[in-house]
């Protein structure tokens, strides 16, 4: 129960698939008190009906999107929660149109959104919430391979996790010297909601299955307990790092020749 007295906040569970969710299991079973924000009614009954076995826990509604929201979820947790000593980012969006096919036609409103709710709001949370972190904190996006190598279909995501990378490392540099740590998990491909808005995303799963050297699908397992690495204080010399937790995939450029078509 190492994660006991420690509090903090979870964004981005929309159901028990969610990576968030697979972060949130962890924690809770190491004995943190963790809080939920989540994006409209529909998602807050999923959370209802998965966090049935554990009541009492915080819920907060919040666009991230919005920064009057925002502001408003770090004010509410401030006064009903207190303390930080995390906080997950497990928040992305593009839409799915610009999803497949070529790069090139997407359009600046679509740009602006996905780099607004998938890396800006790394900015956003962070500024509202520090009022209520202190020297222990630990921040943690979520990011994927597609932000330094080009992945099929994943176009404009591919481009705001660069931008979201590169926001843990500034970030990580601000509060480093207030002993605020920031780091992000560079997950393989998980079929989740939004995963499935990515085209030909089952065929990525299968891909990857076949490369990476663990030959297994990443699971919400998997990405839990790196997440508890590098939420707890374990981990409490490490900021500024992007981990692979992709069995690694990262790693290999020639995987098995019978993984590829050869004519
Ligand atoms: N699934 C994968 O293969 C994979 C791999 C690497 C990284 N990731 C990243 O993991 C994170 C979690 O995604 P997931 O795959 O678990 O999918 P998911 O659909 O379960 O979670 C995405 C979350 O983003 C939230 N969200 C979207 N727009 C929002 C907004 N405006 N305001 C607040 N919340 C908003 C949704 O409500 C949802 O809870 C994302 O950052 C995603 O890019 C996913």
């Amino acid at each position: 129960m190492s994660m006991k007295g420690k509090k903090g906040i979870i964004f981005g569970v929309a159901n028990d698939h969610s990576i968030a969710w697979g972060i949130a299991k962890k924690l809770l079973e190491e004995g943190a008190e963790v809080a939920f924000s989540y994006n409209g009614e529909r998602l807050k009954r999923n959370l209802d009906k998965i966090l049935q076995n554990y009541p009492g826990c915080k819920l907060y509604d919040c666009d991230v999107s919005v920064e009057e929201n925002v502001l408003k979820v770090a004010e509410q947790y401030k006064a009903e929660v207190g303390q930080c000593d995390f906080l997950v980012h497990a928040i992305g969006f593009a839409n799915k149109d610009y999803l497949k096919g070529a790069f090139l036609p997407t359009p600046k409103d679509v740009f602006l959104q996905a780099m607004d709710v998938s890396a800006y709001s790394l900015v956003s949370l962070t500024r509202a919430f520090k009022p209520s972190m202190a020297k222990g904190c630990s921040i943690l996006a979520l990011t994927y391979l597609g932000s330094e190598k080009v992945v099929q279909n994943y176009n404009v995501m591919g481009v705001a996790k660069a931008a979201l990378e590169s926001i843990v490392r500034y970030l990580a540099y601000d509060l480093g010297k207030e002993g605020i740590r920031v780091n992000a998990i560079s997950a393989g491909p998980v079929t989740t909601l939004a995963a499935r808005g990515i085209s030909d995303f089952t065929d990525l799963v299968k891909i990857h299955r076949k490369i990476a050297p663990l030959h297994e699908t990443t699971t919400l397992e998997h990405i839990g307990g790196a997440a508890y690495f590098l939420l707890s204080d374990l981990s409490s010399g490490v900021t500024s790092e992007i981990m692979y937790v992709d069995g690694g995939y990262n790693t290999v450029a020639v995987g098995p020749m019978a993984a590829y078509d050869k004519e």
